[in-house]
């Protein structure tokens, strides 16, 4: 049986003549209806354990463009919150963490199964969205990928090079395995309540890839991602798991494979043509439009949006950008990006 969602007959590897379309961070601060939300929730923590106020800045980007997928509005620094970690958003700063660096620190957090009750209200949003989105509208679920997730962990905040994180690997190899085993296992417990909430689709953002060097690369993003994967697809089987190893540049070549993904999502780093010749052998594709062309719309957004379709229409692909749509975004140039996906 074919499955009739766009998003779903892409990830099981059709070419489709139009690629379904959806965008990371497509519910966000671009949009005055999620700051308005977002006001009412107070701020973006409450946001993200309301679900009913979840569910409706989720749902706002599928009501103003009718996008192919819709992904759950939550955030991957749940699951350090869920283990134990403290956890809060400094204004235009980001996010903040007590940190683990030290065995002491390590024993403090929970075991992964504990984290079910302190999340169910990200199921119950899960539950919400698969109730009233459009029946051909796909619902992604998500987590961070171990390495992505101990680098806020370890440093307490996002960092331009992960130094904390690869220091801990470096001097204190025990607790820095033992973190991402944590993480790797409560991801899995995540996930799976995901998708039996409801979630049709899951997608593991490694965002921080780029900065593993070597060996350090396959054993602590593609091997942890790896794991998650086949123990998601042994309790899901034919539930489609999208991975995104950020920054990986030459190193998404064989991707697919390496973590048993159904879908690889690429930057902007790489470029289109060779994402077709080198990565999309493997299977569906998604992403590498600049996030950037959503600020500067026109013409330079129109060619590179037709580039991106023409050079990955001959397999399985699922326009996206290559990384989070930008508060400075201009929504006009989201819905241009669609037209020209959609009309040529
Ligand atoms: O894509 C989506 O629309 C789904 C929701 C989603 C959010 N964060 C909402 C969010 C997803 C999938 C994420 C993933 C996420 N969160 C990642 C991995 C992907 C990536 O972007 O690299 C990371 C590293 C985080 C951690 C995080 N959350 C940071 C660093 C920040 C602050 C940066 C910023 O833009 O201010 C957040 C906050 C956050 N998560 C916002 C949203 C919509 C903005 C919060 C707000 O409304 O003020």
């Amino acid at each position: 049986m074919t499955a009739q969602k766009t998003i779903l007959r892409a990830l099981a590897g059709e070419t489709l003549p139009t690629p379904p379309i959806w965008m990371m961070r497509q519910a966000g601060r671009y949009l005055p209806e999620y700051r308005a939300t977002r006001a009412q929730a107070g701020d973006f923590l409450s946001l993200c354990y309301n679900p009913e106020l979840a569910a409706e800045v989720t749902l706002q980007p599928i009501r103003r463009y009718g996008f192919d997928a819709s992904i759950l509005f939550a955030d991957i620094l749940l699951v350090p919150q869920a283990l134990g970690a403290d956890l809060w958003f400094v204004t235009g700063e980001g996010p903040r963490l007590s940190t683990i660096t030290t065995q002491e620190e390590f024993d403090k957090l929970l075991p992964p199964d504990a984290i079910h009750d302190h999340l169910s209200p990200v199921y119950k949003t899960v539950e919400i969205l698969s109730r009233e989105l459009p029946a051909e509208t796909t619902l992604i679920g998500f987590a961070g990928a171990p390495w992505t997730v101990a680098t806020y962990m370890i440093a307490g905040r996002g960092t331009p090079d992960q130094g904390p994180a690869h220091a801990l690997k470096a001097e204190n190899r025990a607790v820095f395995d033992a973190l991402m085993d944590r993480i790797t296992e409560a991801t899995i417990h995540y996930m799976s309540a995901q998708i039996d909430a409801g979630a049709e689709v899951v997608k593991i953002f490694d965002s921080w890839a780029g900065s593993l060097t070597g060996d350090d690369f396959t054993d602590y993003s593609i091997k942890p991602m790896a794991r998650i994967t086949q123990a998601l697809k042994e309790k899901h089987p034919g539930v489609p798991v999208i991975a995104f190893p950020r920054g990986a540049g030459k190193r998404y070549i064989g991707a697919h494979a390496a973590i048993g993904a159904d879908c690889i999502a690429v930057d902007d780093g790489v470029d289109a043509a060779w994402v077709a010749e080198n990565v999309q052998s493997g299977g569906c594709v998604q992403g590498n439009l600049k996030s950037s062309h959503m600020v500067t719309g026109g013409e330079a957004l129109v060619s590179e949006t037709r580039r991106i379709v023409d050079a990955l229409g001959s397999g399985p692909h699922i326009f996206n950008l290559g990384h989070g749509i930008t508060p400075d975004a201009d929504p006009e140039n989201v819905q241009l990006m669609i037209d020209t996906v959609r009309n040529g």
